[in-house]
């Protein structure tokens, strides 16, 4: 039974539909309160009533029975008391039916969601600054497919742009292939950076370095043999940190994959009279959007960034027919979608308002180390490994007895990194710290895979329990507070899809193992009261699973015992 469907079905109001009321119920602060609230503040305009008014009279017109124990009007809210132990088992037989599917739905069905994530730059390192992309991507991902989407994740590789030209002229005269086999990415940001200082020096080199480029665009055998050399060397190192972090793509379509897909798209511009010349460069003037002109080609008939994401926008729309169109990238480049988005409206594409700019802030760490300028990049991976090694320190302190002590150093370990960039509103900037991500009495990752390990020993300890199923008569405020909270996953799910936030199903995890935690050292959950520990244990069970799913979401896994 769906007990918001039921109170909204209950509240008749002319004019508004069922599915407009169960839209409004709210769950309030506390449920001194209510189980649930309508604010009458919405109705005001379309009854021409104070809210108040509207309140008082919907209160008067309802009639208590079995499931709604009491209706209250107070200050424009209309509150609603369940009974609850009705409501309770309802949710608990709800979650315990459906397993590690409660909170999917098929809302999405038949509809697909593209997103751009990661989208790193290839023969570049994977830096600290990339973690918000990958795990906010993967994450929404996830959530998407939950929800019965179709996503198709992309990858939108940056592998075009003169500084393959430049890591071509460094590999030729520096290089030793050898030593990449070897190394791999360092090595090639060894040469990459040696480049630079040399050039300083000497300005021919990016004469040389351009005709390098060149050389792979039109299709050069030998720079595209080292291009793509290149390209695999990168991505077989980032795809073991994808590995690490559960991350995974539908599609590598990066930015060199449109290079015969654009001359399309500077015909469609010309066809629709947008395309005007400035200083010898074609662009699309935004002024009249104050907004920057869009450049679509430079002065030597270069594309540009603008016109590879234009070019792309129409490959996704064609390929995959989406209903939206997802870029997970930094607030640096809010312009750069605005601009193609509005270049996009322009072309008289319907779909133009189907793109979102999901964008996120920065990552910095504690120390201010994170500063690619003065050439101290944080690598990921670095980050991740000593997060790992952290976590194998301190359980080596708590439990060192711990059976599979490296696996589970690796789940603590990697989840406190995504758990943390993931803990608040994506659009906040995030300070790393090692020892904030890892504690495990914080609002961190470790403190609720903590408690789904405490569930686990909870449930271990009650195994001959669980199947004794006689019913209990009462409800305490504990066991209460909890399974409502477990009931709020799958709107929580739906929201977090809506405004594209993980965030929301952090929060979710983090406060329901504090519930979950209140309950389990106010309440003694195996007794003698068998009723009472059966009970006790299937809410144990629920919050295992409402728990394990969150943090699958997320992309972080519970161990079994920590
Ligand atoms: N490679 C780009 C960067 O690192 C991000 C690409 C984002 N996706 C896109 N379709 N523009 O800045």
């Amino acid at each position: 039974m769906d007990y918001k469907r039921y109170i909204a079905e209950k509240i008749k109001i002319e004019g508004v539909t069922s599915d407009e009321i169960l839209s409004f119920l709210e769950v309030p602060p506390s449920s001194d309160v209510g189980d649930y609230a309508l604010p009458c503040f919405r109705l005001s305009k379309i009854l021409k009533k104070p809210p108040v008014m509207i309140a008082t009279d919907l209160k008067n017109s309802i009639e208590t029975d079995d499931i709604i124990t009491e209706v209250n009007a107070i200050n424009g809210y209309l509150n609603f008391k369940l009974n609850k132990l009705f409501f309770s088992e309802e949710i608990l037989d709800k979650i315990l039916s459906k397993g590690y599917s409660y909170g999917s739905s098929d809302i999405g069905a038949g509809k697909t969601i593209c997103l751009d994530y990661s989208s790193i730059n290839i023969a570049k390192p994977f830096h600290i600054g990339h973690l918000s992309t990958t795990v906010i991507g993967a994450a929404l991902y996830r959530i998407f497919k939950f929800l019965g989407y179709n996503a198709v994740g992309i990858n939108h590789l940056g592998d075009y742009g003169t500084q393959f030209g430049k890591l071509i002229y460094a590999y030729k005269k520096w290089g030793d292939r050898s030593v990449i086999d070897k190394i791999g990415l360092k090595e090639i940001t060894r040469l990459y950076v040696k480049y630079h200082e040399q050039a300083e020096n000497d300005p021919s080199m990016d004469d040389r370095a351009r005709e390098y480029f060149r050389l792979i665009e039109t299709g050069d055998k030998e720079c595209n043999e080292l291009f793509e050399y290149f390209k695999r060397i990168t991505l077989s190192e980032i795809g073991k940190i994808y590995d690490l972090l559960g991350v995974t793509f539908d599609s590598y379509a990066g930015e060199s994959f449109y290079n015969d897909k654009m001359s399309a798209v500077v015909e469609r511009l010309k066809n629709k009279g947008l395309l005007t010349e400035s200083q010898g460069a074609m662009i699309v003037d935004l002024s009249e959007y104050d907004l920057p002109p869009c450049i679509i080609l430079r002065s030597d008939g270069a594309s540009l960034y603008a016109t590879r994401d234009l070019a792309a926008a129409y490959y996704r729309k064609n390929t995959y027919d989406f209903d939206k169109c997802l870029y997970v990238v930094a607030y640096q480049q809010d312009l750069h979608f605005k601009q193609i988005f509005k270049v996009l409206e322009l072309l008289g594409e319907p779909w133009a308002k189907d793109m979102v700019h999901v964008s996120y802030g920065m990552v910095s760490l504690e120390d201010g180390s994170m500063s690619t300028r003065k050439g101290h990049v944080v690598l990921l991976e670095d980050v991740l490994e000593k997060t790992m090694e952290k976590a194998l320190g301190i359980i080596n302190e708590k439990n060192a007895d711990l059976e599979n002590k490296e696996d589970v150093a690796k789940k603590i370990g990697v989840g406190a990194v995504i758990f943390g960039a993931l803990s608040s509103s994506r659009i906040k900037d995030i300070t790393f710290s090692y020892d904030k991500v890892l504690s495990f009495e914080g609002e961190t990752g470790p403190y609720v895979q903590y408690t789904v390990a405490r569930c686990n020993s909870v449930l271990k300890k009650g195994e001959n329990i669980l199947a004794d199923d006689k019913k209990v008569s009462g409800i305490f405020d504990q066991e209460y507070e909890l399974i409502k909270q477990l009931g709020t996953f799958p709107d929580v799910v739906k929201a977090a899809a809506e405004r594209y936030e993980p965030f929301y199903i952090t929060r979710f995890a983090l406060d329901t193992a504090k519930l979950f935690n209140k309950f389990y050292f106010d309440c003694k959950i195996v007794s003698d009261d068998l009723s009472r520990s059966a009970f006790r244990l299937k809410l144990t069970k629920a919050t295992k699973i409402a728990l394990t799913s969150a943090l699958s979401l997320l992309g972080v896994s519970a161990p079994e015992k920590m």
